[in-house]
């Protein structure tokens, strides 16, 4: 059987961690002064500068060799293709069909989707004309002034992101609210500044089921019943996003307004189906087929450009040299635009929920590191939390700083102060400062070491084309690194792990439990009292024992 830690480039890679693991970054730019045209590239409107690295060119190349090696051409053709690569779920991963914008067909069992998803953006482009227009109405008559989409996780952080990301494209007279924490307080605080006549509730869930969100969703209803509407009136005032249509039309959504998507959409990558719907209501539907063309460009490089000129798989490779090879542990996202305060989020989910995997596709553990943890926050406000950790700390932490260089009109010397950070940053996380560096342990307590290592990459300027490219982007690196390690990225058991035991510890609230742990019951207990309405008797016993669920986003 292969292993892929036995294989001679993976062993070439640890050879060559040990030779270079004292070089500094900045001696490969005095050896190259081609260096930075040798490490950048440019596809549409994204620029990637990965010559901050402890990358030698002996080290890029056992990495190309690494994913020439590995089972990328095939697995990106199944992908792109319909195949089932998606094993423990049995299904194919087609998120690429929904941005397809070629004629090409794309056949799920024999039958080409492309209809469909045809269908479901002519439904998407024609109801998001209609609240913009104003010519949806309320059950009062009154035009929709306030979006609240109700999901989580995937069915929240994408359009979340997307919306407040092309925040200055939004229809000047619609407001948009995102409710996804099951926290009471959260859809509290959002509801009590809106007006149920004029407010559009989109239920956003691909299964229809989790917990979180049909709770949402019941409270917004009540909401609504209370200060405005009758039953016959929801229809004009909750849409769903799901791929459970009874579920929705049971909650009381018109059969007409439940915009449909496909199990073969995991749901982080679900912000191009009808889960983007806030984005094409915020932005127009014209907008949101921009940013489908941003991630299709995207696609396309992804399959036609040779791996040594692919940004996913640099950036992948790259991600993979540091978390197998140099052992850092986690990855910093630093986008130095308050409009993209979201990705980071939306980027843990999409690595972490993919990659965070300990058996590789037969099921058999691995023996080497998997997905990083991701973490981050804008620039330059991180400078002032964060950055002392990263410059002066024991860590090891790559970045990736993230900045679109066309300036808001009025804010130039804001921008340019924002750039200016953020290159000074990456310059200074490279060079460290002046003091001795041969080592910490001769290190005075105010020199930085530098070398430590970073991305840049620029948006020409944050359009919906740049940001779907710049998603595209990251969700291919995700790809192609769940493809080296050999892992699934398209299931969540550990998620649905989480999910199965709160339905069934909320079962157990008048019960004494006895089948969970000491701890569990102990908390359990404290809970119970503040709680005496739930003490129902028990709906059927359910053990907590480990297994698959039905039902997975
Ligand atoms: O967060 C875990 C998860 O399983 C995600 O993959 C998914 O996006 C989210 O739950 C919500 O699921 P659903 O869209 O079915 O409500």
């Amino acid at each position: 059987m292969f292993q892929l830690t036995r294989s001679v480039t993976w062993q070439a890679l640890e050879r060559l961690h040990q030779k270079t693991r004292d070089d500094r970054i900045r001696d490969y730019f005095s050896a190259d002064p081609q260096r930075f045209e040798k490490m950048s590239l440019r596809v549409g409107g994204l620029f990637l500068d990965y010559s901050k690295h402890q990358v030698s060119d002996q080290v890029l190349a056992k990495l190309l060799e690494l994913a020439d090696h590995s089972a990328l051409v095939q697995r990106r053709a199944q992908m792109f293709s319909g195949d089932i690569i998606n094993v423990t779920e049995d299904r194919p991963v087609l998120h690429t069909a929904l941005r397809n914008l070629s004629d090409e067909p794309v056949y799920v069992d024999g039958e080409d989707v492309m209809p469909e998803i045809q269908r479901t953006r002519e439904q998407i482009k024609r109801f998001s004309e209609e609240v913009r227009s104003g010519e949806w109405k309320g059950y009062s008559g009154k035009r929709i002034k306030d979006v609240v989409n109700i999901g989580i996780g995937g069915s929240d952080l994408g359009p979340n992101m997307a919306c407040r990301a092309l925040l200055k494209y939004r229809h000047p007279e619609l407001s948009f609210h995102f409710v996804s924490n099951v926290d009471g307080t959260h859809i509290q605080k959002v509801l009590s500044r809106l007006d149920p006549a004029t407010t559009l509730f989109i239920v956003s869930t691909k299964t229809f089921s989790t917990q979180e969100t049909l709770l949402n969703a019941k409270s917004a209803r009540r909401w609504f019943l209370d200060n405005a509407g009758e039953d016959a009136d929801v229809g004009a005032h909750f849409i769903a996003a799901s791929t459970n249509r009874r579920a929705a039309m049971d909650f009381g959504i018109r059969e007409e307004n439940v915009f449909e998507f496909w199990a073969w959409v995991g749901g982080r990558y679900s912000m191009w189906s009808s889960i983007g719907l806030p984005i094409a209501l915020s932005i127009g539907f014209e907008g949101f087929m921009e940013l489908l063309e941003g991630a299709h460009e995207m696609d396309r490089h992804f399959i036609e450009a040779p791996f040594a000129e692919n940004m996913p798989v640099l950036m992948a490779l790259i991600g993979i040299w540091y978390i197998n090879f140099v052992g850092a542990e986690t990855q910093a996202v630093v986008p130095y635009d308050q409009a993209l305060h979201q990705l980071p989020s939306f980027l843990q989910q999409l690595d972490m929920e993919s990659n965070g995997k300990s058996v590789d596709i037969f099921g058999h553990p691995v023996n080497y590191k998997t997905g990083p943890i991701v973490w981050g926050q804008t620039g330059s406000n991180g400078q002032h939390a964060f950055f002392q950790l990263l410059h002066q700390g024991t860590r090891y932490v790559p970045i990736d700083f993230i900045a679109s260089l066309k300036p808001e009109p009025d804010f130039e010397d804001h921008h340019f102060a924002l750039l200016t950070n953020m290159l000074a940053q990456a310059n200074a996380f490279m060079e460290g400062s002046q003091g001795d560096t041969r080592g910490h342990s001769q290190l005075d307590p105010y020199s930085c070491p530098g070398n430590r290592p970073s991305s840049t990459l620029l948006l020409d300027e944050l359009t919906p084309k740049n940001l779907g490219a710049l998603i595209a982007l990251y969700e291919h690196k995700v790809f192609v690194q769940g493809v080296i390690w050999n892992i699934n990225s398209f299931d969540q058991w550990g998620v649905q792990l989480g999910k199965r035991i709160a339905g069934e510890i909320s079962e157990r609230i008048d019960t004494n439990a006895s089948d969970f742990d000491a701890s569990t019951q102990g908390l359990l207990q404290l809970v119970r009292r503040h709680f005496p309405d739930h003490a129902t008797p028990a709906k059927g016993k359910t053990k907590g024992k480990r297994g698959k669920q039905e039902t997975s986003p």
